[in-house]
């Protein structure tokens, strides 16, 4: 049977995703010096050479990647943001909520400009349409969603749109570009998510090592 494979968000998630497993006593050795390799085998220290131990291995892709190749059943498991999940999460388990990358989805637009004011259509520019859309749609309001793939804070600096729907971690992005929130949406942190058929197949391994990641994220040093 192949190893059990976590989908890692490249960057900022796969560095506290390294120091999760770390604590949980993975041998990360060629994850910490992968150079350009994708596919790095990771091994339970203390345990080498015992035949019944679990063959884990670290896959790393780009956040909505790490969603397809775990809804496809290629990786069991995956660490990916909530906001892409928010965005095209269907299809994977959500099993658990990370006490890291901790952010938020907001409206924000130029500092003191009444957003509401007003009855002309609004436009709104995000890399997260599907968020937005449903933002507004619980408003009842009807506006125009212009996707942006990133730097989406210079849609409303350029006039492009009236406000955006982005991720807002310290606010230093928004405060240095003469932009604020308007108003919370969703709180954002990182989760583990799950292929639907693995969780039955192989179970016990699969809870096995859900319940190290549970126990060591809350001792972990991120
Ligand atoms: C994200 C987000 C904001 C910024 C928020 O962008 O889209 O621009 O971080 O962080 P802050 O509140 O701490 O300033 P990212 O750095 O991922 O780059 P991008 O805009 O090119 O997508």
């Amino acid at each position: 049977m192949r190893p059990i494979r976590i989908a890692l968000t490249k960057g900022r998630l796969e560095k506290k995703s390294l120091a999760l497993f770390e604590t949980m006593g993975l041998d990360c050795t060629a994850l910490r010096e992968k150079g350009r390799r994708l596919i790095l085998p990771m091994y339970a220290e203390n345990d080498i050479g015992d035949e019944t131990r679990i063959q884990i291995e670290a896959v790393l892709a780009k956040a909505a990647d790490v969603i397809t190749y775990v809804r496809h059943g290629v990786c069991d498991f995956g660490i990916v943001g909530k906001d892409t999940l928010a965005e095209n999460g269907a299809g994977v388990y959500e099993v658990l909520r990370l006490p890291f990358g901790v952010c938020k989805f907001a409206l924000a637009g130029k500092s003191g400009v009444d957003f509401y004011a007003g009855h002309h259509e609004r436009s709104i520019a995000t890399k997260y349409p599907t968020v937005a859309r449903r933002f507004f749609a619980q408003k009842g309001m009807d506006v125009n969603i212009i996707k942006i793939e990133g730097s989406v804070e210079l849609a409303p600096l350029l006039g492009l749109s009236d406000a955006i729907v982005d991720i807002v971690e310290t606010g230093g992005t928004l405060a240095a570009n003469g932009l604020e929130v308007i108003e919370d949406i969703q709180s954002i942190s990182a989760r583990v998510i799950a292929n639907v058929a693995s969780m039955k197949l192989r179970h016990e391994q699969m809870q096995s090592l859900l319940d190290d990641m549970a126990a060591s994220m809350s001792v972990a040093e991120f």
